[in-house]
């Protein structure tokens, strides 16, 4: 087991529904593939509409009912010190990113890979988590799928970067 953790931010625009759902979908998949150890996981909004606010109550439904609980998590708001503290900031979509290239700029010794989550998606390189705030209850199915498929994959690539992949876990 390496010593260091791998610490992963996620970021959306209120930091209430899709980056929430990555959030504990991968540090539940992380934790049920026996690597939770390993990985530090957090969530923020480019935003501060949603401050301290738990996830959505469509993000909560829909995630407990694949057995992922989101209830405990609280919104925040990026900060340049995440370039710092963070090994990966992954935004949902091109907007978030753009503003931390923008945010990057302020933090003094910027370490983190910054990325689309897709781009660790199997078949999603360069595609978005489409924002669900103001959709059906479809959206959110849509980003649970999205969260999944990404997670088990980014899982897949960090352990493999590690020398961890392959050996029987
Ligand atoms: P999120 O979704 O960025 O996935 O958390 C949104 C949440 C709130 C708002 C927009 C998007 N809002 O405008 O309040």
């Amino acid at each position: 087991m390496a010593e260091e953790k791998i610490r992963i931010l996620f970021v959306c625009l209120g930091n209430i529904c899709r980056s929430p759902t990555v959030e504990g979908v991968f540090r539940a998949r992380a934790e049920r593939a026996g690597w939770g150890a390993l990985f530090e996981v957090d969530s923020a909004g480019t935003a501060a509409y949603h401050v301290g606010e738990p996830p959505d109550r469509r993000s909560q439904q829909h995630a407990q009912a694949r057995g992922y609980n989101l209830s405990a998590l609280r919104a925040r708001q990026v900060a340049p010190i995440d370039f710092e503290r963070f090994d990966y900031v992954l935004t949902m979509d091109r907007r978030n990113l753009r503003e931390m290239e923008g945010i990057q700029r302020f933090a003094r010794n910027p370490k983190a890979t910054l990325a689309l989550l897709l781009d660790y998606h199997p078949e999603r390189q360069g595609q978005e988590v489409p924002d669900p705030y103001y959709g059906t209850d479809d959206g959110f199915e849509t980003v649970l799928d999205l969260a999944e498929s990404a997670s088990d994959e980014l899982l897949k690539v960090l352990l493999k970067k590690q020398g961890l992949f392959g050996c029987g876990c």
